[in-house]
């Protein structure tokens, strides 16, 4: 009896559900934005990578390899491990639920092609496109800084990886012709390492640098407008496939 009720209301239930994004419809846009997003993050760690190199004349010890790719690897492997979760909570529980119906009644063009209302619908997600996809980008940057957040143990890799890779300062040209070098080749705007003997001082180098990732996301989604992070007609012909 009691089953036969539950199953009647699952019943009544069901018409409501299938307009929604739920189950393939979530995994199947936030896994496109992750796999969107894999060539702008891989700019990303080229950029700062380099960067944290080029700052801190990193040399390559005894058989290892040193590139921007393995430096940041304790960074992008805890970006793995997040971005789908993060992008998914902040998308759906975070912004795009709830229902359509205004006093009861379906607004124009909802639940698709286009809803004008705030719902869990793919109609919704295409009129609000612009609040989606600011929440995708703001999501993977979020996402990447709080990689590189000094309380985090892929922060503690990466600072101990630098520290592998810091210049020993006995080897090589003396601290004045390297000076000179870098003043050189690498006057830009950072806080200058005035010693790269001086070990202590990488930490703020380094931190300073990371801290530069937002600006290096904008940078590699074509600027302010991220004309090469928005991937509209892709998305939106991906949205709409979901019923
Ligand atoms: C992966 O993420 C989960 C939570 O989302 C966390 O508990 C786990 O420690 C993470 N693993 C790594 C290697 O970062
Ligand atoms: C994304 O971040 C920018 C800058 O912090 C903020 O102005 C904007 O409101 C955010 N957008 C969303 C949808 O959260």
């Amino acid at each position: 009896m009691l089953l036969s009720l539950i199953s009647i209301l699952a019943l009544l239930a069901t018409p409501l559900r299938v307009t929604a994004c739920e189950d393939e419809c979530p995994v199947g846009i936030t896994n496109a934005l992750v796999a969107n997003y894999q060539r702008p993050v891989k700019c990303v760690t080229e950029k700062i990578g380099q960067k944290i190199i080029n700052k801190l004349g990193l040399v390559a010890q005894d058989s290892t390899t040193l590139s921007p790719d393995s430096l940041l690897a304790p960074m992008m492997k805890a970006y793995r491990n997040t971005s789908y979760t993060d992008l998914n909570t902040n998308i759906f529980p975070g912004f795009f639920h709830g229902k359509c119906q205004v006093d009861g009644v379906d607004p124009v063009g909802c639940p698709n092609p286009d809803c004008p209302v705030v719902c869990g619908t793919p109609g919704s997600i295409v009129h609000f496109f612009s609040t989606f996809s600011q929440i995708g980008y703001n999501t993977t940057s979020d996402s990447l800084m709080s990689c590189v957040s000094p309380h985090s143990a892929s922060y503690s890799a990466l600072e101990k990886s630098v520290a592998a890779h810091l210049p020993k300062s006995e080897m090589g040209p003396g601290p004045q012709i390297l000076r000179f070098r870098r003043s050189l080749v690498f006057a830009n705007d950072e806080p200058s390492v005035s010693s790269i003997a001086n070990r202590e001082n990488f930490v703020s180098v380094l931190r300073s640098i990371l801290e530069q990732i937002p600006m290096a996301l904008e940078d590699c989604c074509g600027g302010l407008d991220r004309p090469l992070c928005l991937w509209e007609r892709a998305l939106k012909t991906l949205i709409l496939s979901y019923p």
